[in-house]
């Protein structure tokens, strides 16, 4: 059990903000399971950092009319410290940009390069701004999109149908750049050899074997990470370039004129942020980064989101095993998506919140960073996407954190300082059928955050503590007092109840980190340390108490406030401003899809429509006229032919009976030989579907509609 565990979080671009949808992939699934390590008294490891080069960087930089350094520094600070506010409790968190960084990148191409025949040089036809001087990044190329003819579609994705594209596939591209026509040009590259790569990969991925002995359960592995491997093998793995003709990034560290002014791929040098963020986490702490990164006792275990899968699972661990010395991850327990009210979260749309507009936006709110971190556990996209709610954020709140552990908590430490002055009781009571009862809920809650079960292991957290709140409700302390004030069995409830609440205070901490401290101040117990976990299992095996009689507790508070309180509707009101702001991006939108307005009528023109009420009798297509309608429509005093352009939006056959408003005095017209006398009245709706404009409810047939 002494193996280090080397945990790493995908390292976000610096060019913007991270959204909740981030949080819940790849950094508070890594934090729960960091922090219940830690309690359990294991070498655990974990970096982050800034991945701060790549194109999307640059072009931002250009867009804004600022440095690419600006962008990052920008971001990288703000990053930082969002995650430290949420209590996202990186070992370190570095940079790429770093030298450190440039270095360890520049000397795994080296090794690679030199000692490892893993590199073939290619040169291919890329497209070349004349007026800029300089090859494009498939991100700064746009054309039209060979499939679905979107007229801004990139050089590497069309993000309208979502195709990937290469930037020779694009019609009439043009440089991001100048604006102007690119030119091919020849230009030198070097190529990762994947494909040697391609045997040992897939024993690995499908069994856990490596060098043919076991390494890991391949049962472990989330479906579809191992799906998503399996699909690409089977795909074939062709070799891949690793560098770019770019002037921001690493410089490919070759000596003469064929790598002037070329750069390792973001994909290349990212990944290897990982070691260069232990490396300079050893640096600072006077330790050793290899132990986590090297040798047959390591576990490396990287979080991320879905879109990162084949990198991790099958790019980066052919980097390691073409290197020879670095272990290769145990797991890749990747998250799917989290969308947002329904809808995939989108910046420019304004569609979602940012972590840092949250905490901004949320500040008045109690607890703000556990109610985020808990809610977003409860619908974590572990295995499949998931869709977070304004109205789920409340009620796992407030029935879960408010009415289930806040109440519990609540209810023990009123009760204590009610007959105990507020001091823990003396019990000589057997509490082992209950602390076994704890200790089985505890055991399995461990299992499930060891195998990457978050949502799960969290209801197991609320499991014990509605264990709790039965016992207590079970035992009635207060009934017992009224009839016996001096009965033991009101010591010995307390007694239990309280260590239940100390139990707690340790369990939730990976959950809730700013909770559990709470909690554990009430109850008088000092901080939680490395190790407490297993030293709070051990206890509960033997039977033996975790707080001990004659401990004073503190008052007792209310952790979680409701937010459906009738008498303090202020945190309604922070969900409700949330909800409004969506409904307003809504209805923006909607409006911008109405068609314009013509130009207006005078009130004496529009007083010269007679319009009636009437029901179509008959409807028919006429033949040869894709848009057309033949209808026999009754106004109450006559029946009229209508020819109407809506054969595309209505089925014939579906209209009889149909209630419409009619134009009745209409000038009559001809069309395809039938005279149209009069016009039906249609709109459209949200959706852009036409609909009739009828009478709400049917009243008859000829009246005038006022
Ligand atoms: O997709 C992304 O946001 C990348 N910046 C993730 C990089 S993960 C790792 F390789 F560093
Ligand atoms: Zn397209």
């Amino acid at each position: 059990m002494n193996k280090k565990i080397m945990v790493t979080s995908a390292l976000p671009y610096a060019n913007g903000a991270l959204h909740l949808g981030h949080l819940a992939g790849a950094y508070l699934p890594a934090d729960i399971y960091v922090r219940y390590l830690r309690l359990m008294g294991r070498d655990v490891l974990w970096v982050c950092g800034s991945d701060e080069h790549g194109a999307a960087i640059t072009i931002r930089a250009k867009k804004e009319g600022i440095s690419p350094q600006e962008i990052i520094d920008k971001y990288h600070a703000l990053n930082k410290e969002t995650f430290e506010k949420l209590g996202i409790s990186f070992d370190y968190y570095h940079r790429t940009s770093a030298l450190l960084h440039h270095q360890t990148s520049q000397d795994l191409f080296l090794k690679l390069y030199r000692d490892g025949d893993e590199f073939e040089e290619r040169t291919i036809e890329q497209y070349y701004d004349e007026a800029y001087g300089q090859f494009l990044a498939d991100r700064y190329i746009m054309g039209i999109c060979p499939k679905c003819g979107h007229k801004e579609a990139y050089g590497d994705q069309c993000e309208n149908c979502g195709t990937a594209l290469s930037p020779l596939e694009l019609i009439e591209p043009r440089s991001m750049l100048s604006g102007n026509v690119p030119v091919l040009r020849p230009t030198k590259h070097w190529y990762f050899r994947l494909d040697k790569h391609a045997g040992w990969l897939r024993e690995w991925i499908e069994k856990g074997i490596l060098d043919g002995k076991p390494h890991h359960d391949p049962e472990q592995w989330k479906k579809h990470v191992v799906g998503q491997c399996l699909s690409w093998l089977d795909g074939g793995l062709q070799p891949r370039a690793i560098t770019r003709d770019l002037d921001w990034g690493i410089p490919v560290p070759l000596p003469g004129d064929e790598a002037k002014g070329k750069v390792l791929y973001v994909w290349f040098d990212a990944p290897i942020g990982y070691i260069s963020s232990a490396k300079q986490w050893a640096l600072e702490n006077g330790k050793d980064w290899e132990a986590y990164w090297k040798g047959d006792d390591v576990d490396l275990i990287h979080f991320i989101g879905k879109d990162n899968i084949v990198f991790h699972c099958i790019v980066f661990p052919a980097m390691l095993k073409a290197h020879g010395e670095y272990a290769l991850p145990r797991n890749v327990p990747a998250n799917q998506f989290l969308n947002f009210e329904g809808q995939k979260f989108s910046k420019s749309r304004g569609w979602g919140i940012e972590q840092h507009d949250y905490l901004e936006e949320f500040a008045a709110f109690p607890n703000k960073e556990d109610a985020l971190r808990y809610a977003l556990i409860r619908n974590m996209p572990e295995n499949k996407d998931a869709d977070f709610k304004w109205d789920e954020f409340a009620d796992f709140y407030d029935k879960e954190l408010a009415d289930n552990l806040g109440n519990f908590v609540n209810r023990v430490v009123v009760l204590t300082e009610k007959y105990f002055g507020g001091y823990v009781p003396d019990s000589n009571a057997d509490l082992g059928e209950i602390l076994a009862e704890a200790d089985v809920l505890a055991r399995r809650l461990t299992r499930e955050v060891e195998a990457f079960s978050f949502k799960a292991a969290c209801q197991t957290l609320m499991e014990i503590s509605s264990f709790g709140n039965t016992y207590l409700q079970d035992a009635a302390p207060w009934a017992l007092a009224k009839e016996n004030p001096d009965d033991p069995r009101i010591a010995e409830c307390l007694f239990a109840s309280l260590q239940m609440v100390a139990l707690l205070s340790v369990l939730c901490q990976p959950f809730i980190p700013f909770t559990s401290p709470r909690i554990r101040a009430l109850l008088g117990l000092e901080e939680l340390k490395n190790g407490e976990l297993a030293d709070v299992l051990s206890r509960l095996d033997k039977g033996e108490p975790l707080l001990a009689s004659g401990v004073r507790i503190g008052a007792p508070e209310v952790l979680f406030p409701k937010i459906y309180d009738r008498k303090d509707t202020s945190r309604l009101e922070i969900l409700d401003r949330q909800k409004a702001k969506l409904q307003a991006i809504m209805e923006q939108e909607q409006s911008k899809q109405r068609a314009p307005f013509k130009e207006l009528v005078s009130y004496e023109d529009f007083a010269k429509l007679d319009l009636r009420t009437g029901t179509i009798l008959e409807a028919e297509k006429v033949p040869k006229a894709d848009k057309l309608l033949k209808l026999k429509v009754d106004l109450g005093s006559e029946q009229r032919t209508i020819v109407s352009g809506i054969a595309e939006h209505f089925d014939p056959a579906k209209i009889i009976g149909q209630q419409v408003t009619v134009v009745a005095n209409l000038a009559p017209r001809t069309l395809r030989g039938i005279e149209s006398q009069g016009m039906i009245l249609t709109a459209e709706n949200s959706k852009g579907e036409l609909m009739f404009v009828c009478p709400a409810v049917p009243f008859g047939n000829g009246f005038m509609v006022k």
